[in-house]
């Protein structure tokens, strides 16, 4: 029986070739190792069983041997004499079957609880990422981390390190036993390893400088796929035959030439090995056969060491396949830490203890990456008032409203809420001051109820639909069939970017914090709702400190300041009136508004 490794099985062996095996299998233990915690001796106790039940499952060789010795010497033996051999190779066997299945279940406890605890540590580091990083990492990707990335560390845990570990002693005890039997015939049993190794070595080494270019290619794959995934809309309208086609069309053309590439280097040696490696048997026949005619050793040891010879080739390849998924571990687990590795955010544990709502930023320098985008901004505004944020578009007002509502730390510079630095206190206490609606709203697949009563979870049904009907969404709210028990959809998908606007800003009315971040909540409303809706807002932003970004400037010239934005720089605070006259940018920003405004299709 040929047992042909898997493509992944022998990529893994090409990252084995790169390190010390022992090397990288006490590494990767020594990474799991503090997240099998409690559950670490269940792993050990597989690996036991399994050993056990190797052994169990050699034994019946030695049986088989004792009832073939005296027949090949013409010897009588009585029935009692095999029978007994009989139950105990039947013995054995149930044996080995217990044992392997304990071991196995042995193995999936110890894996599964790892992976809960991996899962659980993982998902206290996110708590303390900054909030904007994951909304960056996207939640597609940290679910791809969650679920598909620790799920093939089950494989791995679950069969690599029990089985693995059999593997290796079954071929180890059998060529023992070899020798023992017949030191030239053990002897013998070496060559096909060997040739098998020095068949692997010789692929690794023929195949390597491609193995880079071929991982490069994988990744290359793999993001223009996403992008691609990603961007399917705007393709669909806009680029059919254009470039995204041609780019996916390249890629996925260059990873598969690449792989036939490699595998026409690859291909002669990998025959070679997984041949020759579980062929020990056609070896043994011939050779063994001559032995025995030449009087070098008994017909009965002849046939032991040729039953045992099935077992060697299998195992060797198994074991060769398992030992590759050590790298590939270790790969994941420091893929994952990788990922969740931002440095947490500084996050206070004090209570809200400001004396007043007056917020001020002071010299707020902030980058994303390494490119700074805020350039030392200050802005004060006092508690009960109106501010807004102009500017043109990426000159950073969402940037000021997310470092508003700690969704970042800053490179430097402070913001503070009644003179107490935002740093300080618990996100919760900021949240309870602060209410943020974004550009960009998420709801969650349940109930648009649910969605909006997650502002104030311990609210009263006559409070989530008093909010609901503020934010102007009963009127969307009475055509959908089942009102506000309608699912919202995946993320919100069922209703329209307006309509998610309205449920967001229920929630935040629901919430009712004293301050209040608005970033461009009208963004997706036709002028009719747009009305409505800033009639609303009026009434909700009254007594409270507000902070508001639009892009048409005629629905906050009636704020108490306005701050405009150039280039990551607050150039110039204060009203409409005194700005239109003292400032060009905001004159610019303004007429532009206007005329956006007045704007109409031409009649043809
Ligand atoms: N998540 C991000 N990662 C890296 N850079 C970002 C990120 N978000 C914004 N930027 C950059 O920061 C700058 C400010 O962006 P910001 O979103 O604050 O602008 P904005 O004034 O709100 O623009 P708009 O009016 O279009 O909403 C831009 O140059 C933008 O490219
Ligand atoms: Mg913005």
């Amino acid at each position: 029986m040929f047992l042909m490794p898997s493509y992944d099985g022998i990529k893994n062996n090409f990252r084995l070739a790169n390190a010390n095996e022992e090397e990288e299998e006490e590494k990767v233990l020594k990474k799991v190792a503090p997240y099998m915690g409690e559950y670490r001796k269940y792993t050990v106790w597989a690996a036991i069983l399994m050993t056990l039940g190797i052994v169990a499952n050699v034994l019946p060789y030695f049986f088989l041997y004792q009832i073939i010795s005296p027949l090949t010497r013409g010897e009588q033996i009585d029935a009692s004499y095999i029978l007994v051999r009989v139950i105990a190779v039947a013995v054995c066997e149930i044996l080995f079957s217990i044992l392997y299945v304990q071991g196995l279940t042995f193995s999936h406890i110890g894996a599964y609880n790892t992976l809960k605890n991996l899962r659980i540590s993982l998902k206290a580091k996110l708590e303390k990422q900054p909030l904007g990083n994951i909304q960056e990492l996207g939640t597609g990707r940290i679910k791809k981390v969650f679920t598909d990335d620790i799920d093939q560390i089950e494989l791995l845990l679950a069969h690599a390190i029990p089985e693995g570990i059999a593997n290796i002693l079954i071929p180890i005890i059998i060529i023992v036993l070899m020798f023992i039997t017949s030191w030239r015939l053990g002897l013998l049993s070496l060559v096909p390893l060997v040739v098998g190794m020095f068949a692997m070595g010789m692929m690794m080494k023929s195949g390597m400088e491609k193995m880079n270019d071929y991982y490069e290619s994988a990744a290359r794959m793999n993001n223009t796929i996403i992008e691609y995934v990603n961007g399917m809309e705007v393709v669909k309208v806009f680029n059919k035959d254009g470039d995204s086609y041609k780019r996916f069309g390249d890629v996925v053309r260059s990873y598969r030439d690449f792989t036939l590439d490699w595998y026409k280097v690859c291909w002669p040696w990998m025959a070679i090995y997984t041949s020759v490696l579980p062929c020990l048997v056609l070896l043994m026949l011939p050779f063994g056969s001559m032995m025995v005619l030449g009087g070098t050793i008994a017909l009965d040891k002849m046939i032991l060491v040729f039953c045992m010879s099935f077992a060697v080739g299998p195992s060797v390849l198994k074991a060769l396949n398992f030992a590759g998924k050590f790298p590939q571990l270790d790969y994941k687990i420091t893929e994952l830490e990788k990922m969740m590795d931002h440095p947490p955010i500084k996050e206070g544990t004090a209570a809200f203890k400001g004396n007043s709502l007056d917020v001020e930023f002071k010299d707020v320098h902030f980058g994303y990456e390494d490119k700074e985008v805020i350039h030392g901004v200050d802005l004060s505004f006092k508690q009960g008032t109106t501010t807004a944020l102009v500017g043109e578009s990426g000159s950073g007002k969402s940037t000021l409203a997310k470092l508003l509502v700690h969704y970042y730390d800053l490179n430097s510079g402070s913001i503070t809420i009644g003179g107490q630095d935002i740093t300080d206190m618990s996100l919760e206490a900021l949240n309870d001051q602060v209410a943020f609606v974004s550009q960009e709203q998420f709801l969650f697949n349940t109930s648009l109820y649910e969605n909006i009563l997650i502002g104030k979870p311990g609210a009263t049904r006559a409070e989530v639909l008093e909010a609901a009907q503020r934010a102007q969404c009963n009127e969307f709210l009475e055509r959908l069939p089942d009102g506000i028990e309608t699912q919202a959809g995946d993320g919100g998908k069922q209703l329209s970017g307006g309509e998610r606007q309205r449920i967001s800003l229920a929630r935040a009315i629901l919430k009712n914090a004293p301050i209040i971040v608005l970033d461009e909540a009208t963004a997706f409303m036709d002028p009719e709702n747009e009305e409505k809706m800033n009639a609303a807002l009026d009434e909700i932003i009254k007594d409270k400190t507000v902070l508001v970004i639009a892009h048409r400037l005629s629905t906050i010239m009636n704020a108490d300041k306005i701050c405009v934005m150039k280039e990551g720089k607050c150039i110039a605070a204060d009203t409409h009136d005194r700005l239109l006259e003292s400032c060009p940018e905001y004159k610019k920003l303004w007429d532009a508004s206007v005329s956006a405004s007045t704007w109409k299709i031409k009649e043809v």
